[in-house]
């Protein structure tokens, strides 16, 4: 089922926010629009105080997962700058792993440019790297920079 529109909007303008146009990581309206569709993909809405957004606030968070068998992919995480460091981060990925657990999940995957700060959040919740892809990623200026795979059990004992 698409979702509503308002939620997009508010996702998009997250998006907006918080991606650093220099990495390039940013999806268009329709490349979202398009996963969600499909049905195998799920999105989380936070607002300032890490809650479900009220109709007519904006959020201050999103994430953008993929189901598969008894994984979740996280394909999109971000919060809007002027809202960081105040555990949204912390809070949307024990809200995608409680999600990703109901829908059958053991276990999160997430992708990672290869110095992102997130590396520390990501840690911290039990992820470990699992794998690497040598210069996956191609900057803005043309350089290269590696993707790290990296995945966290999210058996009951791990909340
Ligand atoms: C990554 C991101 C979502 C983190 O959101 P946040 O709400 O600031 O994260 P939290 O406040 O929950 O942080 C939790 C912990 O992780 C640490 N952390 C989070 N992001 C960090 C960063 N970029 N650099 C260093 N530490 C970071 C925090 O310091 C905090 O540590 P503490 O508990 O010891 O204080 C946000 O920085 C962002 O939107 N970045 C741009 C988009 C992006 O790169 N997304 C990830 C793609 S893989």
């Amino acid at each position: 089922m698409t979702p509503p529109l308002d939620d997009i909007d508010r996702l998009m303008a997250v998006m907006a926010a918080a991606f650093d146009p220099a990495y390039g990581e940013a999806w268009t309206r329709r490349q979202v629009e398009d996963a969600l569709v499909i049905g195998n993909c799920h999105y989380i809405l936070v607002d300032a105080t890490g809650a479900a957004p009220a109709p007519d606030t904006p959020a201050a968070g999103f994430s953008l997962s993929r189901t598969g068998f008894e994984e979740e992919e996280l394909l999109l995480f971000a919060v809007a700058p002027q809202y960081r460091g105040r555990g949204l981060g912390k809070t949307m990925l024990a809200m995608l792993a409680a999600d990703a657990r109901g829908r059958g999940a053991r276990r999160l995957l997430l992708e990672m440019r290869r110095g992102n700060g997130a590396e520390a959040l990501y840690r911290q919740f039990g992820f470990t790297p699992i794998g690497l892809r040598p210069n996956y990623y191609r900057m803005h200026d043309g350089s290269r920079v590696d993707a790290i795979t990296f995945a966290a059990t999210i058996d009951p004992a791990n909340d």
